[in-house]
């Protein structure tokens, strides 16, 4: 086939639709790889960005932007130019709604975008994570709109997206791709594709296979947190130190793997995809418990740590209200910039309800973006550490590197420490 000839000698035009943390590295691994790449977003001030050589994510280096665009990269938010792709690769947002079911105007969206200049011999792949079924009931009926019948006149595949931000061991040529495709034409397009920049293509059957691969990776990740984060209650309660009783287990070199305990879950994936099965396996009037009973017990975290720091108050004769108190780190998880769900806003809500006064510190973000939930916090700005001696207690939600912890520690009147950064005991510092 003619799309195969052209991925293998590499004369095929990528498109990225999407560019947020999962499709700009992926744009930035098909230009360095000698495609020619063209990326699309609703987005102008994003496009804008990019055309000037500047990157709006901060672990993402602008040479990074500078070294695609000198290899051609075309950043648009003209969607006809989907036209002059030759396979599109769609990296849109999944979240849910606000009544937790899953929201897919994202996807619906970029479908509509593009559907109007689907031509025959292209591939389309949805990287976004999803419910076993999205790519060929959702997007599948969209893209057939213009007469053209998919996986006869043109492709589809689905390939979930694992991508780490500023994980140091792993990038996106590097973590193996699972690649599901409902047709032998589209499977062996799509794995071409991806194997002529990712070290390792996992192909599977089909595209639901890979979508539920996607889902049971986070869902195992949501179970997990919530088993170490009830421990951590229960221990806590014995008197134990769960981070001491984490470090001890996981010298056993089989049959454990270790996860960490903290405030609660945070980030665009974790508290959000398992809803995405639970929501879909209702249809076949099946229930997933584990997912919600890790939900609950997850969800539950602000409110426990809320409780814990009122417990270190009252044992030191005092209550919250009135109190001023510094939670560091806002990002959901350390050394990133993506504040997304990230549990310090469940934290900041629960304490100010509690009559605290509260600031925050984040290194990586300066000031707290926009957000649909959370917008009466958009605008404050980080507050310097070196304050922090300021406040009646710290609150740890983040660990990022780079912070002089030592220092906090001698500066602060009372820590909160959500993230086990201070493993010796120490008078200041209480753990929740
Ligand atoms: N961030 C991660 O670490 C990560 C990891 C694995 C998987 N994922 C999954 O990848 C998907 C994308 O996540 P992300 O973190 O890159 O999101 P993001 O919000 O950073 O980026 C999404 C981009 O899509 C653009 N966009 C929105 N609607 C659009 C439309 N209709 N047409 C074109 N562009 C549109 C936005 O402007 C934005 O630039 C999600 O399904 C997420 O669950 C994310």
């Amino acid at each position: 086939m003619d799309l195969v000839g052209r991925i293998r000698r590499k004369d095929a035009v990528v498109g990225v639709l999407g560019l947020g943390y999962v499709g700009l590295p992926l744009a930035a691994v098909f230009a360095r790889n000698g495609y020619r790449v063209i990326g699309l977003d609703v987005d102008g001030e994003k496009v804008a960005a990019l055309k000037a050589g500047k990157s709006y994510i901060k672990h993402i280096p602008g040479s990074a932007i500078a070294a695609m665009n000198a290899a051609g990269f075309e950043p648009t938010t003209d969607f006809s130019r989907s036209a002059a792709c030759d396979a599109i690769l769609i990296c849109v947002p999944t979240p849910l709604t606000a009544n937790r079911e899953p929201d897919m105007t994202y996807v619906v969206g970029s479908c509509e975008a593009i559907a109007p200049y689907v031509r025959a011999g292209q591939i389309v792949v949805l990287e976004s994570t999803t419910y076993p079924g999205t790519t060929d009931e959702v997007m599948r009926p969209i893209l057939e709109r213009g007469g053209l019948v998919a996986d006869r006149d043109f492709f589809l595949a689905f390939s979930p997206e694992r991508e780490d931000p500023n994980n140091p061991d792993f990038e996106t040529a590097t973590i193996p791709k699972v690649v599901g495709a409902d047709c032998p034409v589209a499977a062996e397009a799509a794995v071409a594709l991806y194997a002529s920049v990712i070290r390792r293509v996992v192909p599977v059957s089909s595209t639901r296979v890979a979508e539920a691969a996607k889902i049971l990776e986070n869902t195992f990740r949501a179970v997990n947190i919530a088993l170490v984060n009830e421990l951590k209650v229960v221990f806590t309660r014995m008197g134990i130190d769960v981070w001491e009783v984490i470090d001890a287990a996981a010298t056993k070199p089989f049959g454990f793997m270790r996860f960490t305990p903290g405030p609660g879950l945070g980030g665009h994936c974790i508290p959000i995809d398992p809803f995405y099965l639970t929501w879909k396996a209702r249809e076949y009037e099946v229930f997933s418990r584990f997912i919600e009973t890790a939900g609950e017990v997850n969800t539950s975290m602000p409110a426990w740590v809320v409780g814990r720091t009122m417990e270190a108050f009252s044992q030191r004769g005092r209550g919250l209200r009135g109190s001023r108190i510094l939670l560091v780190g806002l990002a959901y998880k350390k050394n990133v910039d993506d504040a997304r769900e990230s549990p310090t806003y469940k934290l900041w809500e629960l304490l100010e309800r509690q009559g605290v006064e509260v600031s925050y510190h984040d290194p990586w973000i300066p000031v707290v973006p926009k957000s649909r939930e959370h917008g009466q916090f958009a605008g404050r700005g980080s507050v310097p550490i070196d304050r922090a001696g300021e406040f009646d207690a710290v609150l740890i939600s983040t660990d990022h590197d780079g912070v002089d912890w030592k220092r906090l520690l001698a500066d602060a009147r009372l820590i909160i420490d959500t993230r086990g950064v201070f493993r010796t005991p120490h008078e200041k510092v209480v753990k929740a």
